[in-house]
C-alpha cells in the first residue's frame, strides 16, 4: 500500500464544505487542510480543470513536505459553452459569494428552456504522493443533470441549490448528505483516488 492509515495528506482547500465531503471518503487518512500549515494559495491560472488541480497540489506539497491533494471542481453547462466551468467559484466576479455566482448563473440562462439547460459538475482530484513526484495520481468524477430556473433546498454548497438531479427527482440542495456523496462526481473522483491509492 502506498498510503499507510493515519498518513497526514495537507489538503489544497479552505473550502470546509469540500473537506467534509472528503474526509468522509477517505476516512483512513488524517485530512489537514493548508490553511492550518499556514501553505500560501496559488493562483487558479490553468484552463483546465486538471492544470488547477496539479497547481494547488504541487504547491501544497512543496510547502509542506507532505504528501498534498488538490481537486478542482465546477459546473459545465451546454448551453453555456461549458462556462462557468474552471470559473465556477469566480462566475459573478473574484470573490463572489455563492448566492451571488447563482444569480449570474440564472440571468445567463434566463432565456434557455428547461430541454437545453443540461449541465454536468466535474471534479479532478490529484494527489501527489511528494512536490517533485512525476506521476501523480489523477481521478476525475463526472455528475450530470440539468439547471433549475430557481433555488431549491438548504444543503450542500455552491450551485447545488440549482442542480436538478435526475436520478433523484429533486436538486443537489434537497440531497442528505451521504446520498450526495454517493452520486456526485467529487463522491466519484474520491472513490477512484482511494482505489488508486491501494
Ligand atoms: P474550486 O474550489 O476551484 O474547485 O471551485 C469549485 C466551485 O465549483 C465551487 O466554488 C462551486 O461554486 C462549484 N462546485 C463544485 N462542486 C460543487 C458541488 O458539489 N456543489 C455545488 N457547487 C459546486
Amino acid at each position: 500500500m502506498l498510503f499507510s492509515p493515519s498518513q497526514k495528506i495537507v489538503l489544497a482547500s479552505n473550502n470546509s464544505g469540500k473537506i467534509n465531503e472528503i474526509q468522509a471518503l477517505l476516512q483512513q487518512q488524517l485530512i489537514v487542510k493548508q490553511g492550518d500549515l499556514q501553505v500560501p494559495e496559488v493562483e487558479e491560472t490553468g484552463s483546465t480543470f486538471v492544470e488547477n488541480a496539479i497547481l494547488k497540489a504541487r504547491n501544497a506539497a512543496q510547502h509542506c513536505q507532505l504528501p498534498a491533494l488538490a481537486d478542482d471542481s465546477g459546473l459545465v453547462v451546454d448551453a453555456l459553452q461549458g462556462a462557468p466551468g474552471v470559473w465556477s467559484a469566480r462566475y459573478a466576479g473574484v470573490g463572489a459569494t455563492d448566492a451571488q455566482n447563482n444569480a449570474a448563473l440564472l440571468k445567463a440562462l434566463a432565456e434557455v428552456p428547461e430541454a437545453e439547460r443540461s449541465a454536468r459538475f466535474i471534479c479532478v482530484i490529484v494527489l501527489f504522493r511528494h512536490a517533485l513526484d512525476p506521476t501523480p495520481l489523477i481521478a476525475q468524477g463526472v455528475w450530470e443533470g440539468r439547471i433549475l430556473t430557481a433555488a431549491q433546498g438548504n444543503n450542500g454548497f455552491g450551485y447545488d441549490p440549482l442542480f436538478w438531479v435526475p436520478e433523484q427527482q429533486c436538486a443537489s440542495a434537497e440531497l442528505p448528505f451521504a446520498v450526495k456523496n454517493a452520486l456526485s462526481h467529487r463522491g466519484q473522483a474520491l472513490r477512484q483516488l482511494a482505489a488508486l491509492m491501494q
